[in-house]
């Protein structure tokens, strides 16, 4: 029992609370004191304990020292924690800026071999047992304008999901399904508090789809929904004729919008690209509210109990229409929160929209384009737009490759008649940018420091790995007079949004915490057993074909070498983690029965799983834990019927 002395033994006291040992003094404490771990003590034991790396040589992030002000050194921490959305690998990626390296996968809408997510019995409940999700966009929880640390919501296109990841732990703790909607794109969650998280159902479909009315285009819809982003539910819906793309919230609560291209009502391409103007919907959230709660206006869709409003046709007291440039496509607000910039797409101009104006035009003193106030011609293809904070903008645009910055104010002026040039410099991008976003761009804490241009493709930019060929996120400096490209970053496909945020504001656990919906679960069915999770190792037939298997894991042992069940049972393994080791994860994987899943320190995961045939089966963990990582395993005995 000597080797497990030290996960007990050597705990650091900081501020009155004992935290968990760095994992590398665990690993060279346990490698010590296993007799036989001389070995493995050399290869893990490597260096100092508890100091970071060597902070000679180049500078930091942000300058200081020689060499490139913006590498990150061996040992040296980035200054911004940048959220990607994955695209169709179903997942978010935690990048640090300005390093621009990966620090983490979160599975969210995707089976994840290494952690079983999907596949767990928590996961595959919350995905609905489905195994492919398509996220486009990464937003956080708002407090007064600003990112609170708390979640970020990411959207699943291909199944009209919106997913919450706890940023604490990092990991997706709900997900809710969208009714009504199809192609659910952009989303964006309300930026006074965590309120609202709005979506946009892309996809115009018969309303409601259950066959009856599948080639009258009049009979379809989209809708804008309100999810309350604390409670994870479906609060409205407003039903829209046309098609809508991306989301945003302005700074006040009063408003969320929509870009939408296809104001002519069309179900073919070519009949939704017949006019010259689309639109932005502007939805008037309070007018919406208070219909909903007087039940007022409010229909419901088949079997669903979400309130859904009908705004299709005219500008009414919910929806307000602005004709803006064609096939619009971002739509993105400005740091002060006066100014909503839709980025035209099939037209080479972006068009700002004064919010200000808005309550004018719902209320028929002006008309709806009078809330346009510029529309600076800004390159061919314009998709989305970033903000530094200091009035400029940084629009992306597709069919030219390039990145223009330009500025709000004097694009208003050269509107209004004025000799200015609202376009301050392109720069060359690699290749056919999407989205951008820049530091803190979608608070009003925007800082100027760094643009990400997300380029759908890479080209030449990197060594050819096959017919798929790497993306490239590609970084610029934009704290100068001038933009810098500094940083080519391949990712696999296929990021479509990030943001970047200061390290300060995200306050990440080492430990995992035993709360929320998932030990909710584990709970309620170790209290239905008189299980205790931390500490008993026990099998449980539940039925006569089930059986349920509590077990602890401390390294380099589970608490249980073997356990024995009968073919044909359905068995559900219940692994919690006792070490209280930073970054000592164990895992379960049972052979030959497709089983693999992560425990974390002082995590509970499980799983369950038919054992169709007799005979002895490992299980083993797969997570390097310990010097005797390799020999913590167990059978399971699977005798004959
Ligand atoms: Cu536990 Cu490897």
């Amino acid at each position: 029992m000597s080797e497990k002395k030290g996960t007990d033994e050597k705990t650091t006291d900081t501020g009155g609370e004992k935290l968990a040992q760095g994992r590398r003094g665990f690993l060279t404490t346990t490698g010590l004191a296993v007799g036989a771990g001389i070995v493995a003590t050399q290869v893990i034991g490597c260096g100092d304990d508890d100091e970071g790396a060597s902070t000679g040589g180049g500078g930091g992030a942000g300058g200081g020292g020689g060499g490139n002000a913006h590498s990150v050194a061996p040992g040296e921490l980035d200054e911004y924690y940048g959220f990607w959305s994955g695209g169709q690998s179903g997942e978010i990626r935690i990048i640090g800026v300005p390093s621009m390296r990966e620090l983490k996968r979160i599975p969210v809408f995707n089976h994840d071999a290494a952690t079983g997510h999907g596949v767990t019995d928590f996961t595959k409940e919350l995905l609905g047992g489905r195994l492919s999700g398509d996220t486009h966009h990464v937003h956080l929880s708002y407090e007064n304008g600003t990112y609170d640390g708390r979640f970020g919501f990411v959207n699943d296109k291909a199944s009209a999901r919106l997913a919450r990841i706890r940023l604490d732990t990092m990991e997706c703790d709900r997900v809710v399904n969208i009714p009504h909607s199809h192609g659910t794109h952009g989303i964006f969650p309300q930026r006074h508090h965590t309120g609202y998280v709005f979506c946009n159902s892309e996809f115009r479909s018969p309303i409601p789809n259950d066959g009856t009315n599948m080639t009258d285009p009049t009979r379809y819809a989209a809708m804008h929904t309100a999810i309350d982003g604390e409670a994870m539910e479906v609060k409205w819906q407003v039903m829209v004729e046309g098609n809508m793309d991306l989301c945003a919230a302005d700074y006040q609560g009063k408003y969320s919008f929509a870009t939408c291209y296809n104001s002519e009502g069309g179900v073919t391409l070519e009949q939704m690209m017949a006019s010259d103007r689309d639109h932005l919907y502007v939805f008037n959230i309070e007018a919406i509210d208070a219909a909903v709660q007087q039940n007022r206006n409010i229909t419901h869709i088949g079997d669903s109990t979400v309130p859904v409003i009908d705004a299709r046709g005219a500008n009414g007291p919910y929806v307000l229409r602005i004709p803006v440039a064609k096939s619009p496509h971002g739509v993105n607000i400005d740091p002060t929160g006066r100014y909503a910039v839709c980025s035209g797409k099939l037209s080479p101009t972006v068009s700002v929209v004064d919010i200000e104006k808005i309550a004018q035009a719902f209320s028929g003193e002006i008309e709806p384009r009078d809330c346009v106030v510029a529309e600076p011609e800004v390159g061919l293809g314009p998709l989305h737009t970033a903000f530094d904070g200091h009035g400029n903008a940084f629009t992306s645009i597709f069919i030219d490759s390039v990145v223009t910055k330009w500025n709000i104010e004097k694009a208003i002026q050269a509107q209004g008649g004025e000799e200015v040039d609202p376009i301050i410099q392109k720069i060359d991008v690699h290749y056919q940018i999407g989205h951008i976003n820049a530091t803190m761009s979608e608070t009003k804490n925007a800082d100027g420091k760094y643009v990400i241009a997300l380029c759908k493709f890479s080209k030449d930019k990197f060594l050819n790995v096959g017919p798929l060929h790497p993306e490239n996120d590609q970084l610029i400096d934009i704290s100068g007079s001038e933009m810098q490209l500094i940083h080519d970053g391949a990712t696999y496909p296929e990021p479509h949004d990030c943001v970047v945020v200061p390290k300060d504001l995200i306050h990440p656990t080492k430990i995992q915490p035993r709360t929320g919906p998932r030990f909710d679960l584990y709970n309620r069915w170790a209290q239905g057993d008189s299980i205790n999770l931390m500490q008993d190792n026990r099998v449980i037939r539940k039925s006569d074909t089930s059986v349920r298997v509590y077990m602890t894991s401390q390294a380099p042992t589970f608490g249980m070498t073997e356990f024995t069940v009968k073919a044909g049972d359905t068995v559900q393994v219940i692994v919690t983690n006792q070490d209280n080791v930073e970054d000592l994860s164990h895992g379960f994987c049972m052979t030959h029965h497709d089983v693999n899943f992560l425990v974390n320190c002082q995590d509970t995961n499980s799983m369950t799983f038919q054992v169709p045939n007799p005979g002895v089966y490992w299980y083993y963990c797969p997570w390097f834990c310990h010097a005797l990582h390799l020999e913590m395993r167990g059978r399971m005995i699977v005798e004959p019927r």
